[in-house]
């Protein structure tokens, strides 16, 4: 029997029928016009995980049109982070590196202590720390990208307002499945996600931003939309590029610490190694006879996915990986070593320039 499935921002669970998804929400699939407009098309949106947009073609044109644009996503610090959790990043980095614009990155530490139960004050704020030295490591360009913390930049607070005046209860219930069970900061919270997207024209004027992040998220996105153009905001419509979720390595929907196995930013290489080769589903066979006759299926193999979002951006390289697995050339365990190598290159980087970001918070931190 198909199990149940249910998204919200703040639930998955079940099969998620991405094309429904579409539909439902009434946004647009990515079409290669809009990829071709994109230089450095990132292999995020190259490959498909960004798979759906909201005006994007907009903001494209109001580029071209030399008007300014920027880029908006946010973080939930809810825990460290994982690679999972790099995806909407990694394509507001390519956007800023692409365009030049600036980036703006809300950390949502009131939602997470909302919403989790067991999460304390003390708690959500350390992780707003260590996520935002994450986010730094990255590279981001200092003095274009922007940081702040809905618990420490109380500023936000004065949006929030304006923009929870403009939201009934009714309205939050039915976009985000309120139940009254949950305490009343879940429904003044998508006021300040609002507020957060919003953030770029309330600071700069009015203008167009895009917001890269999971398709989960996209009530938030219908919401601003409606209020950015009240009369007394008479602010852009926000764009936005949806992801589908990097999935788990098990091969679930989606990549979570919960089921203890996501790879960490700040895991070992020994961490690493034993998670894959553990835990990576493979479209391996099960015999090695089997593997050389009928070959792999990279379709459901976990390690060739997570090489082909994020860690072979080479298209040749990426193909023949490809093929010679399929052919049963190249093995199971073959292929798991190829995305280890990369994963603790990549983790290796990104922990050191994590270690200097340390120094360099400050210069990233919104001001006003
Ligand atoms: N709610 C998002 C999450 O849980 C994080 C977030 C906060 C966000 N503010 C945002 C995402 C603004 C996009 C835009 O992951």
């Amino acid at each position: 029997m198909a199990e149940k499935s249910v998204l919200t921002p703040w639930e998955v669970s079940g099969d998620v029928d991405y094309d429904k998804l579409v539909k439902e929400f009434g946004t647009s699939l990515i079409s290669d016009k809009i990829k071709n407009k994109l230089d450095k098309c990132h292999p995020l949106i190259r490959r498909g995980l960004y798979y759906s947009h909201r005006d994007f073609d907009k903001w494209l044109e109001a580029h071209e049109k030399k008007k300014r644009v920027s880029v908006i996503t946010g973080r939930g610090p809810s825990e460290k982070m994982h690679l999972g959790h790099l995806i909407p990043f990694l394509v507001a980095k390519s956007l800023q590196e692409e365009f030049d614009c600036e980036v703006f990155i809300p950390i949502s530490d009131d939602e997470k202590f909302y919403v989790k139960p067991n999460l304390s004050y003390e708690d959500s704020m350390k992780f707003s720390y260590e996520n935002i030295l994450d986010l730094i490591a990255l590279g981001f360009k200092p003095g274009k990208t922007f940081i702040f913390e809905d618990f420490v930049y109380t500023d936000i607070y004065k949006y929030a307002a304006r923009i929870a005046k403009r939201i009934t209860y009714s309205t939050a219930k039915a976009a985000f499945g309120l139940v009254p069970e949950n305490n009343v900061g879940w429904s003044f919270y998508p006021a300040m996600q609002a507020a957060h997207i919003l953030f770029p024209q309330f600071v700069r004027g009015k203008h167009i931003s895009v917001v890269p992040v999971g398709i989960d998220q996209d009530p938030f996105i219908r919401l601003t939309r409606d209020v950015a153009v009240y009369p007394e905001f008479g602010f852009d419509k926000p764009a936005a590029l949806h992801s589908k979720f990097f999935p788990s390595l098990t091969g679930g929907a989606k990549m979570s610490s919960s089921e203890g196995i996501a790879i960490s930013l700040i895991d070992t290489p020994e961490e690493v190694k034993k998670k894959i080769n553990k835990y990576a589903f493979s479209g391996g066979r099960d015999t090695l006879e089997e593997h050389r006759k009928l070959g792999g299926n990279p379709d459901v193999d976990v390690s060739f996915q997570y090489l082909k979002m994020l860690f072979e951006p080479d298209d040749k390289k990426l193909e023949k990986i490809e093929a010679d697995y399929r052919s049963g050339k190249l093995l199971s365990g073959e292929l798991k070593q190829i995305l280890i190598d990369k994963i603790n290159v990549f983790l290796k980087e990104h922990q050191q320039r994590r270690e200097k970001a340390k120094k360099d918070i400050d210069k990233f931190l919104f001001k006003g």
